[in-house]
């Protein structure tokens, strides 16, 4: 058998023809074909040769076939080429290089920023329980503080996270205290867009569990963290914020970079983009991770990661981020 495909294959390269070709294809595989009479007979042997034989035959049958369709496509190339209908010389088609999005290139580089201050780095789920998102972080069912954060819906309990801080029982029950995590992540919200909003935007958590922690360590945390990410002194505004998993809880602004603090459509011409929330971590949160409140203490901040972005190329609009328009995503 395999002396046969040899010797076709032979023949079949040294067709010059798509005539000759179909003469080789006759040879072999019409109806008086070499392979056909085989196959033929395989019918007065033992079934355990004809199963062996059967398969080498097909085998056969197949490597000619493609072999054929090959020099076909070769014998029509040349032809071409010879009376001259193909320019070898031209160019050809240079492939498109990916581009990493810019979320991802910040994201990269906060990551790096953490990971190097000694914080684990986590990821947790995008489908979340309402008792991870809401319930376990203080909001309990028909508490005013879920309209806050309006989600869509799933079926059995199910949610798309509204924030990344559905994440913190899950790294207290995780992660032996004293620890210190991040965990970045896509949050959704039935929003309605403008040019700081959106539906779909992405955070980063943080969570710090001690001993004895204050206001002041939360503080001068958050200073070293945004000297990091920017690489200068940023403008900062801290206001009491209420969020119901901290207590006392702050949010955090920075001065827009977009409008240099003159005002625009971002910062809602106030001069400053709210970038992120913080606060010390409630008894009843530290409790639902599993810990002893009266022993472990900590802090936790979610920074909108998306106006993060926004912030460091001055994008003027959050939906250029998700738009899918290419131009926008190679200026970076
Ligand atoms: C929260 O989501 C809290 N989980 C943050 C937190 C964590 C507080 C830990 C205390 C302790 P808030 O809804 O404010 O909070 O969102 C946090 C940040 O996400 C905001 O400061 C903002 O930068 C960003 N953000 C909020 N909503 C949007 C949106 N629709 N589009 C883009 N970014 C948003």
């Amino acid at each position: 058998m395999e002396e046969i495909e040899r010797v076709a294959l032979e023949e079949i390269e040294k067709a010059k023809t798509p005539e000759e070709l179909r003469h080789i294809e006759v040879k072999y595989l019409g109806k008086k074909g070499i392979i056909t009479e085989q196959l033929k007979g395989l019918g007065t042997l033992e079934p355990e040769k004809r199963r062996e034989k059967g398969m080498a035959l097909n085998r056969a049958k197949q490597v000619i076939l493609e072999a054929i369709k090959r020099q076909s496509k070769r014998i029509v190339e040349l032809q071409a080429l010879s009376e001259g209908r193909i320019d070898p010389t031209l160019p050809g088609i240079t492939p498109q290089v990916g581009h990493i999005h810019p979320l991802s290139q910040v994201l990269e580089e906060v990551i790096e920023i953490f990971y190097s201050l000694g914080y684990y780095v986590m990821d947790f789920y995008e489908v979340e329980t309402e008792y991870y998102n809401f319930e376990a972080l203080n909001i309990p069912k028909d508490h005013p503080a879920r309209d806050l954060q309006d989600t869509f819906y799933l079926e059995d309990g199910f949610l798309l996270r509204t924030h990344t801080s559905a994440g913190q029982i899950r790294a207290m029950r995780l992660l032996p205290p004293p620890f210190r995590a991040v965990f970045p992540g896509k949050v959704f919200r039935f929003e309605a867009t403008d040019a700081s909003h959106e539906h779909t935007f992405h955070q980063l958590e943080g969570l710090m569990i001690d001993r004895h922690v204050s206001v002041a360590h939360l503080l001068s945390a958050m200073m070293t963290l945004l000297t990091a990410i920017f690489g200068k002194d940023v403008g900062v505004r801290l206001r009491p914020g209420y969020f119901p998993f901290v207590e006392p809880g702050f949010e955090l602004d920075i001065s827009c970079s977009v409008c240099e603090g003159k005002g625009c459509s971002v910062c809602k011409h106030s001069g400053y983009v709210e970038f992120l929330g913080c606060g010390l971590v409630h008894p009843n949160v530290i409790r639902a991770g599993g810990l002893d409140p009266k022993e472990w203490e900590g802090w936790a901040f979610g920074i909108g990661l998306s106006r993060l972005v926004m912030m460091r190329y001055k994008v003027s609009d959050i939906r250029w981020l998700f738009s899918g328009d290419l131009r926008f995503v190679r200026q970076f």
